[in-house]
Order: structure tokens, then sequence, then C-alpha cells
């Protein structure tokens, strides 16, 4: 499939031989694919955040789903469907909060159902349409959430959600690639602590398209606020739930309460397979938590140390703190008052 068009970046690429996935823990000093030529390789690659951001967890995880039937109905054709199953939750254990995960393989596992003898050919088409649609949500929202910006002064964005974290294009720098085209100039992204995704995919991602961005560490996102530097912050979300609350990266929550603070807007911008219609509010959504060596300095990581570390990756925004929801189906403005019904379907 081509998404070249869509972006230089083009994170996750569908071969004969595999998957091949742009190496997101060695960006930026390296720019290196790893391929993934079965379902443990793409779910190993989600867990260890090769892949990361939500769309992107999810395409990866239907074409790890097309990789254990190719496999498996040629290794073990008595027990295949059994094998795709073991396969299927190794994937869905790769990593709790992004719902897209959980889409995906629940619409692959629908189109494995409605085959009785050979699923190939339907399951791959359908990985490869989750794909293409993605990257079709992402320039529709790109130009809704775009619009909506009017002649902003200036954007803050937090974490990735670019065209790494998608299938292309990206969410929030979806809007950013499409508000930069009709004059947006100032472009900052927060470091993203503790894993640096802004600091090390985000403006790394922009440069490649000839977009300008000012990084700033977290801390200063205050500050910055208070500067008057910028009327809107623009987020992705990993999941929404149905009263419009949002997960998404950690520091995403103090970002919106000091947004709230500075009279800044909050946009969150994310395809439609980011709705958990199941989570009535987001209290419920389960919030990774990763290893304390993601977070802890090496020299107290060690059974005698004294030191340990909380690292919750995620949080949730309230829908009270939120301005607008922009989705592929449309805009909801003040989620908390109007709720997001009106985007099922
Ligand atoms: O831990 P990560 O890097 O997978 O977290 C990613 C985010 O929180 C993104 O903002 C979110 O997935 C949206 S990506 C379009």
């Amino acid at each position: 499939m081509n998404t070249q068009q869509d972006s230089m970046v083009h994170a996750l690429q569908w071969t004969d031989a595999g998957l091949r996935v742009l190496d997101q823990r060695r960006l930026p000093e390296e720019v290196v694919f790893a391929l993934c030529s079965d379902a443990p390789a793409v779910a190993e690659a989600i867990r260890t955040m090769r892949v990361r951001g939500a769309p992107a967890i999810g395409i990866a995880a239907a074409f790890g789903v097309v990789l254990s039937v190719r496999e498996w109905r040629r290794r073990d054709l008595d027990r295949w469907r059994e094998r795709v199953a073991e396969d299927l939750q190794l994937l869905a254990e790769s990593r709790p909060t992004a719902v897209n995960l959980f889409w995906a393989l629940e619409r692959m596992q629908q189109e494995l159902d409605r085959h009785a003898d050979d699923p190939l050919p339907e399951i791959v088409a359908l990985a490869e349409r989750i794909h293409r649609d993605d990257i079709a949500a992402n320039r529709k929202m790109g130009d809704l959430g775009a619009a909506l910006l009017g002649n902003s002064k200036g954007v803050l964005t937090h974490c990735n959600a670019g065209a790494l974290a998608t299938g292309g294009y990206g969410t929030a720098l979806g809007v950013i690639r499409s508000a930069w085209k009709k004059g947006l100039d100032n472009v900052y992204a927060t470091e993203t602590r503790p894993w640096l995704q802004g600091a090390r995919l985000t403006v790394w991602e922009l440069q490649q398209d000839g977009i300008a961005s000012t990084l700033i560490a977290d801390s200063s996102a205050a500050y910055l606020m208070k500067q008057g530097r910028i009327d809107w912050l623009i987020v992705g979300a990993d999941r929404i739930a149905v009263n419009g609350d949002v997960a998404n990266k950690i520091g995403t929550y103090s970002l919106a309460v000091l947004a709230g603070q500075h009279g800044v807007k909050l946009m969150v911008v994310a395809p439609t397979s980011t709705i958990d219609w199941r989570m009535p509010d987001g209290s419920q959504i389960e919030i990774e938590q990763r290893e304390a060596a993601e977070l802890l300095p090496q020299c107290y990581n060690n059974p005698d140390s004294l030191v340990q570390a909380w690292n919750p990756v995620f949080d949730v925004t309230p829908a009270a703190l939120i301005t607008a929801i922009v989705t592929e189906r449309g805009v909801i403005l003040n989620p908390e008052e109007q709720g997001i019904k009106s985007l099922q379907q």
C-alpha cells in the first residue's frame, strides 16, 4: 500500500515478508526499520514501544493477526484457529490503555469468524482497509481541526500524535500539518517525560515535513501559557469514554488544568476507533503502569535501593476541561454539555 504521499514518515509498512515498523526507540538518532514476521514479534514491538500511539498499535495488531493466520494455516492446518486464538490473546495483552488495539482485534476476529474456509484474502484486505481508513480519517480531522484554530497565534502539543503514532499524517500533528499549510507558525512541543515522545519523535517528525517547532520542558508549560504565547493545546487520545473523558499520555491532565487556568483552549483529536462505547466515563479506564527502569536513574535500579518509581504512562482528562473533540465524523464542541453520542453509527 502506498502511504508515501501522506507524509514523509510512514512508520508501518506491510510487505510480503511481514510488517516493517520504524523503530521508535531508536529515533531520532537512527532511522531503522524492524521486520515483524509473526504475531509474537508484532506483540513484542508494541510492548517495547517500537510501535506506539493508539491508532498505530491497532493497525500493527491487525497485521499481526494476518501474520498469525498465514503462519498457522501453513503449519498446523488441523488446529490453526486455536493457534490464532493464542496469538490474538498475546496481541491483546501487549498494552492495556489504547482501545484501538481491542477495536482492531475485534474487527479481525469478526472477519475470521465470517469465513469458514480460507479467510486470508479477506483479513489481509481488512487490515489494509483499517490502515487506509486511519490515514483518511487523519486527513479529515486535519482539515476540521485547522478550521477551528482560525488565526491561532500559537499551539502546544504533547506526546507524539503524529504520522508515527497512526497510519500516517497524524491526529494532533495532522491538525498542525494542515494548519501549517494555512499559515500557523508557532508550534510548541513538550518533551513528554519520561519517555520523551515529544523531544525524540514529535519535533523530529515535524522537521521531516519542514515544519519548525519549539521544544519545551514539560515544566515550562504554565509559564508559556502565562506569557500568552499559545491559544490552543492540541493532543491525541488513547481512549475516549462516552461522557467525553479522555485518556491520553501522562501529563495531558496537568496541561489541561493549566490551559483552563490561562484561557487556553483544549482540542482532542482522535478517530472514532478511539472511542470506547462500553466505557461510561474515564474512571474505569485501565491506566498502564510501566517499569520503574523507564524512569529511575540506573544507580537506583538495584535490590538495595530505597528509591522506587511510580510510572503511570497515561492519565484521564475530564470532559469539562475539553473545548473540542475532533473526529473524522465531525467536531463536538463542549463535550461535557453535548456528549459524544452523535458520533455513534
Ligand atoms: O505511550 P504512547 O507513546 O503509546 O502514548 C501515545 C499517546 O498518548 C498518544 O497521544 C495517543 O496514543 C494518540 S496517538 C495519535
